[in-house]
This record gives C-alpha cells, sequence and structure tokens, in this order.
C-alpha cells in the first residue's frame, strides 16, 4: 500500500478562500435555462416558471457567482430582446449552438432565479458583433437606479432595484474561429480597452474580466495574452482562462492528474500578465476569472453532432449532457483543490455549466432532478473550505504521465478558519489504496466532524435518470486523530473530505 505523509503549518497562508471560487455558468445552451432550471409546466415550477427542485439543488451544490448568459451564445446575443413584456419577445436563431432562443428568460427573471439560488450575478456582454454602445446600454438597464430611459424602462418592465451586477465580462473566447466575431489580438485588445474604459466612466468600481485564450493549447495562447494585456492592462481587473478536461483513449493516469496541466496554465498566465504589468511600471496586479473549467467528453461530442443534425433550428435540445464517473468527480475534486491553491490570482472561477449542460445537476422535463458524480465533490468543498488557504507538504510516490510527465499520487489542500479546519484529498493510484498520515499539530485540531470520501470499486460507475443515487460519497471510516496525527486510508481513484474541530 502506498504511505504518504502530508505536514500542514498554520503560517503556510496561501491567501484567503475566495468565496467566488465556487461559482458556476448558465448558458443559454442545449437544456441549460429552457427545460433545466427553467419549466413553466413543471409540478415544481414557481410563478416565475422556475424549478424549485432544482434551484433546491442548486443551493445544495452551493455555488456563488454565476456567468450568465454565456459562453458562445454571447456573442450573436441581443440582450434588449431578453426584456419586457414575454410575449412581445422575438425567437432568434443562436448561431452558436445552431438553436432557437425563444428569450422568454432574460435578465430580469435570472436575477431573480438567482435570488432564490442566493448568488451573486457576472454578466457578459457581447462585444463580439455588437460594441460599445450597446454595452454601456446594458449596464445602464442593470445598474442605474432610476431616471434615465434604460433604468427607468427596468422599473417599467417589474424591476425596480437595480441589479448591481459588479463582475462583467468583455466577450467570451475571441480568440476562437469558432466564436461569432472572433478577432485577433490586436483587434479584441483595442476594443476591450474601449469598451472597459467607458464602463469605468459610468462605474469605476466595476470589476471588468478581458478575454484570454480559450485553451492553453490555442496556438496563439501567450501571445494573445500578453497582446491584449497590453492594450487593455489599465482599464480590466481579470483576465479569464478556460479548460475543459477528458480521459483521452483510456488513458486514465493522465487524466487522473489533469489538475497539473490547471496549474501549469494557472503558472502561464500570471507570468504574461505580470510582464505586461512590470513592462508598464504598474503596481496592479490582474488576477485570474477560471470562468469555464470542467470534464467535457468534447472529442465525443464533436465527432457525433454536427450542426443541424437535429433537423434544422431546434428549441432547447439535448447537447453537451454528459454523464459523469467516479474517475470524473475525482478530477472535478483536485481541479478544485488546485484553484484553491492558487487562491493568490485565481480570485473567481466558474464551473461550466450548472444544470444538464456538462453539469453537475441533471433533469428530466416533467421529471426528477438529481446530482451528477460531480456534484459532491464540488458541494462538499463548497460547505467546507472556508477562512484561509494553507499550503501543505507532501512526501508521497509519484508516478509517470503521458500528457503531464511526473505526477504526484497524493494530492492535498486545507484551509482553516477560528473554528474549523479542512482538508481534501485526491489518491490517484488506480489500483492501489493509500495509507496517510497528516501532522495537523499547528492547526489546534481535536476531534474530527465528518470525514467522507468519494470512491467506488468501479471508477466509471454514474448517476444516471434509472440509478440516480449509484455514486454518492460515504463515510471513511479509518480516519483517527491522536496527538496531533491524523490517519486516513484512501481508496484508489479518490477524492476525501476531512472537516476537523
Ligand atoms: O461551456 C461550453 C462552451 O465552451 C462555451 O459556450 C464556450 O465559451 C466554450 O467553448
Amino acid at each position: 500500500m502506498p504511505r504518504a505523509h502530508i505536514a500542514l503549518d498554520r503560517r503556510a497562508v496561501i491567501a484567503p478562500v475566495r468565496r467566488r471560487t465556487f461559482g458556476s455558468f448558465v448558458e443559454h445552451l442545449g437544456r441549460c435555462v429552457y427545460n433545466g432550471l427553467y419549466e413553466p409546466g413543471h409540478l415544481s415550477a414557481n410563478e416565475d416558471g422556475f424549478r424549485v427542485d432544482v434551484v433546491e439543488l442548486v443551493k445544495e451544490l452551493g455555488s456563488t457567482t454565476v456567468r450568465y448568459p454565456g459562453g458562445n451564445f454571447v456573442s450573436g446575443f441581443r440582450w434588449e430582446d431578453s426584456v419586457g413584456p414575454r410575449e412581445k419577445r422575438p425567437v432568434r436563431r443562436d448561431l452558436a449552438w445552431h438553436s432557437l432562443e425563444s428569450n422568454q428568460v432574460g435578465l430580469d427573471e435570472f436575477a431573480r432565479w438567482l435570488k432564490l439560488t442566493d448568488s451573486e450575478l457576472m454578466l457578459a456582454v457581447n462585444i463580439a458583433t455588437r460594441g460599445i454602445l450597446p454595452a454601456l446600454d446594458l449596464l445602464e438597464y442593470a445598474n442605474h437606479p432610476s431616471g434615465t430611459a434604460l433604468s427607468d424602462l427596468r422599473i417599467a418592465n417589474g424591476t425596480p432595484d437595480p441589479h448591481n451586477v459588479r463582475m462583467w465580462c468583455l466577450g467570451n473566447e475571441m480568440d476562437g474561429p469558432w466564436q461569432t466575431g472572433f478577432m485577433t489580438a490586436e483587434d479584441y485588445g483595442r476594443l476591450a480597452a474601449r469598451t472597459a474604459a467607458a464602463m469605468k466612466m459610468a462605474d469605476k468600481d466595476l470589476e471588468l474580466v478581458v478575454c484570454g485564450s480559450s485553451g492553453s493549447g490555442m496556438p496563439t495562447f501567450g501571445d494573445w495574452e500578453r497582446t491584449v494585456l497590453e492594450h487593455s492592462y489599465d482599464h480590466v481587473d481579470y483576465i479569464s482562462c478556460h479548460a475543459y478536461y477528458q480521459e483521452h483513449g483510456g488513458d486514465l493516469g493522465s487524466f487522473l492528474a489533469s489538475a497539473l496541466d490547471m496549474d501549469f496554465f494557472i503558472d502561464t498566465v500570471v507570468a504574461t500578465a505580470d510582464h505586461v504589468g512590470y513592462k508598464k511600471r504598474s503596481n496592479k496586479k490582474i488576477n485570474i476569472s477560471f470562468d469555464e473549467w470542467n470534464i467535457w467528453y468534447l472529442k465525443e461530442h464533436m465527432e457525433s453532432e454536427q450542426p443541424g443534425d437535429d433537423g434544422g433550428w431546434p428549441s432547447a435540445p439535448r447537447k453537451l449532457e454528459d454523464v459523469y464517473s467516479v474517475a470524473d468527480a475525482v478530477v472535478v475534486g483536485n481541479l478544485l483543490m488546485t484553484l484553491l491553491k492558487r487562491s493568490d490570482r485565481v480570485t473567481s472561477a466558474s464551473l461550466a455549466q450548472l444544470v444538464n449542460v456538462i453539469a453537475p445537476i441533471m433533469t428530466e422535463p416533467g421529471g426528477p432532478a438529481w446530482r451528477q458524480t460531480t456534484f459532491y465533490p464540488f458541494s462538499i468543498t463548497s460547505r467546507l473550505a472556508s477562512g484561509e488557504v494553507i499550503r501543505p507538504v507532501i512526501q508521497a510516490p509519484s508516478y509517470d504521465t503521458a500528457r503531464h510527465g511526473e505526477a504526484s499520487v497524493i494530492d492535498a489542500v486545507a484551509t482553516v478558519d477560528e473554528n474549523r479546519a479542512a482538508l481534501f484529498l485526491v489518491n490517484r493510484d488506480q489500483t492501489e489504496a493509500a495509507q496517510i498520515t497528516i501532522d495537523v499539530r499547528s492547526l489546534g485540531s481535536k476531534r474530527i466532524v465528518e470525514a467522507v470520501t468519494l470512491a467506488d470499486s468501479d471508477v466509471y460507475a454514474k448517476n444516471t435518470l434509472t440509478d440516480q443515487h449509484r455514486v454518492t460519497p460515504s463515510a471513511n471510516k479509518s480516519a483517527t486523530l491522536a496527538d496531533g496525527v491524523l490517519t486516513i486510508e484512501l481508496p484508489a481513484v479518490s477524492w476525501t473530505a476531512i472537516a476537523l474541530q
């Protein structure tokens, strides 16, 4: 059995736990909104048509900020279509996902839904095919209290209080040829700078996110970030990162080590942003909004789905409905641990997405809503992580991966506040349980409050409509704490959370 030792020093603080790390993402894509969180005919629907059973699951998930309304969708979106009397809203073609958009859910309804889930809105504006003035109009509609044309329109539409949106994304994945209105880094950097400057003339305290590369595999990765920030550095606050992982060709070892790639990605973007900052002799730091991350079996979707496959322009088609395994959940848990470890510079993140579309929550029209395997590491981490993030010292065996080089079999991170410490651990070994000892003396913890593990003898086991509780976390009874040393056994391919008093 592999053995590992972890030392925790209360003084080795990385940064505060950022609540925005537990953000998520709702895009007008597939069944995320329509026949997902919104289904007026459903037994549990409220007066706005939102499913209350889904709201309950979102609250349990513990997501904080929600990025909206896209994604690729935003680059063809006219926000004016989606406010005002519903019967007057136009149906439009969404070129990004080759579907029809009814506009029955828009900013005002979605903001009401967010209130039910106690979440913060992070709004994306379309600067790909629209531009500065529509972005300013949306800002006025959303945030101005009253007494102007667009704030009074919002009030007339039934929303007296401003939405007071703090975080704004300046477009989405503008480097991707799949993006409606994609641009070169030069063109986008200039436009983003001008849009951001204008938005800050309206409200200097807005937090603006400029688009980074849509993935670290893009040929322009690095140069894109540098060029875009050279133009926009003084006007924006964040640069975005997007990363999706999947198991390729049965290489589970590499897949389980995906967090190494995320870490490298963050390092590279931080280095590039700081390089631009130093060149500008600026004291300001640009942080990362990791506003799309998840497991996505993209290769399989690309092979099986062609635009128009659904017979033209369907409404709310089943798209990107990945069903997640135990191994996927372990990787999601590990990616979230990485985001926590990088809380010094990653101060906002969004699991993509929230309902039905590469999501932790699934629904069936007229039927139930249930938790995917990936729901659990996210909800438990969001519930337990608080205070400050502590850097652990990990001594563990390692293994070679084809994609990410040498990977430690064990990964870990800890958080501590005045009353509680939490430890999050993964065992990437594919066959053997690992025996772990953790020196927690400096935390002053006296008692294990909770120890749960997600694992299964079948690492590809999944929760489905017909077997919704096939995979759930269970109490890890091997955990003991004596004389400041915690010992625990971690099953092969597992994710574990421990709460200490
Ligand atoms: O999350 C799904 C899609 O992935 C988003 O619309 C896009 O931004 C990314 O390519």
